[in-house]
């Protein structure tokens, strides 16, 4: 007898049958707060076959999910396990989320400056997906970095640092572990609802106050489409307010890498020249981004009055060296060796390099930044399967950006493997992604809008998506 049906008899509640359920959100009827709950602890616990989820699954991608569907399902997974509860800290918990890029080292930057700002930073952070790099993946290339933290040691990190970046424990919203696997495997991945159920029941379940979201647009987003951004974003600021968390979500580009290097171990090399206060050339967009966001989270925080009164908080830790100590406080306490920082760049030993030149001068008028991402993972820095191992000095260094001009012959971008054989295929990509035009692009915002719950409720006075 399921547990359900246990309760039901006791409480003469109707008993709930997974079947009905998927039949019912097959035929586009609205789940009610019980059925997801049901379908969610079911889920958690192993009691469903991963066939009666998938179909549910499929079902609510292609009905679509309502707000509240929405919120129930948030709320049923980030209560499907174990939470931190960051109020012990004695300070407020503020955390940032981007939906994924290439390039994105935000994280190394963000979290330290945040936090020196007497902020808490409880980050549970992902692994590379799809095309997409990860914060964990890149914070390993660091002898000794444990990711792996159990709650108490991240809480004693937290308490000596004010930032920790973890991966999700076993515990932490086991409901997600079990839906994402086979949305994975189930063409299931790119529905708002889901989505944002899946993004926000881990950080709900990190105890949160405040919340900045960082969606990306363009060619190397997993919502490519503004007004598909715009939604997510939307829902995802909606969402997270009705649970109580203060959040606002940015639209930002990922027409082109942001900065210089993508893959691991030189993604942090480029941020820890920016947090010694360096202004390498092509870094610019990378440190603006991470100013803006830490601005905002050091404003929902309550350090800061405005936004912009943040982001000028955010730039006195970053070039008075506190943002710096900070960074290489949390990597010693986790485990890592941080004296690997002070020889990065000959620390960086890649097995072999190519450099791409242009083919002819011109502007850089497109960076196709989906096809630049599998570049980086088919160069070694990301896994074909889960289990294989990745290439810490993997990656790309691009040397122009959109809207530069180049000269035929100069270099484009260089790309780093552990052997020369593995060149060839991530070279094609690379060259059929940049294209070189005689007219300059028009600029692209670096952020085009902001979502706070005023704008994001009007947005979704449409309905289902
Ligand atoms: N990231 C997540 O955590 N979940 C999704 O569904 C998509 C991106």
């Amino acid at each position: 007898m399921t547990e359900r049906r246990a309760q039901a008899e006791e409480t003469h509640a109707p008993a709930l049958h997974m079947i009905d359920i998927i039949r019912r959100k097959r035929d586009g009827a609205r789940m009610t707060q019980a059925e997801i709950e049901f379908l969610i602890r079911g889920s958690a616990r192993g009691i469903f076959p991963p066939e009666q989820i998938a179909a549910w699954l499929m079902a609510a991608m292609l009905r679509g999910l309502t707000r509240d569907e929405t919120y129930a399902l948030t709320v049923a997974m980030r209560d499907s396990g174990e939470k931190f509860h960051p109020a012990r800290l004695g300070r407020i918990a503020v955390d940032k989320h981007s939906t994924g890029g290439v390039g994105d080292k935000t994280s190394f930057l963000v979290a330290p400056i945040v936090a020196a700002c007497g902020l808490a930073v409880p980050m549970i952070s992902g692994r590379a997906l799809g095309h997409t790099g990860g914060t964990l993946d890149k914070l390993e290339s660091i002898p000794g970095f444990r990711t792996a933290l159990s709650l108490p040691e991240f809480d004693r990190v937290l308490e000596s640092c004010g930032c920790s970046i973890i991966s999700q424990t076993p515990n932490i919203v086991p409901a997600d572990r079990v839906l994402y696997a086979l949305r994975d495997r189930t063409a299931t991945i790119e529905s708002p609802g889901l989505i944002c159920a899946s993004i926000l029941s881990k950080k709900l379940a990190a105890g949160l106050n405040a919340l900045v979201l960082d969606v990306k647009t363009g060619s190397g987003a997993f919502m490519r489409r503004q007004e598909d951004a715009e939604y997510l974003a939307a829902l995802l600021v909606a969402t997270a307010e009705a649970c109580g968390t203060r959040t606002v979500a940015l639209l930002t580009d990922m027409g082109e890498p942001l900065g210089r290097m993508a893959g691991n171990w030189i993604e942090l090399i480029e941020a820890m020249q920016l947090l010694r206060g360096e202004r390498p050339e092509g870094s610019g967009q990378l440190r603006e981004l991470s100013l803006t966001l830490a601005g905002w989270m050091i404003h929902l925080g309550g350090k800061a009055d405005t936004p912009q009164d943040g982001l000028a908080k955010a730039e006195s830790v970053l070039e008075d060296g506190t943002a710096e100590r900070i960074f290489l406080r949390m990597v010693e306490a986790q485990g890592g060796d941080a004296s690997v920082f002070q020889q990065m760049h000959t620390f960086h030993r890649p097995g072999a390099r190519r450099i791409i030149e242009a083919w002819e001068s011109g502007y850089v008028s497109r960076m196709d930044t989906t096809q630049l991402g599998w570049a980086v993972q088919r160069l070694g820095a990301g896994r074909v399967r889960a289990s294989e191992s990745i290439d810490p000095h993997a990656g790309i260094e691009f040397h122009a950006h959109r809207g530069d001009f180049v000269e035929k012959g100069q270099p484009l971008a260089t790309l780093f493997a552990t052997r020369p054989g593995l060149f060839p295929e991530p070279e094609d990509l690379v060259r059929n992604a940049i294209r070189l035009a005689p007219t300059q692009p028009k600029p692209v915002d670096l952020v085009s809008r902001v979502w706070t719950k005023t704008n994001a409720e009007a947005r979704l006075r449409d309905g289902l998506r």
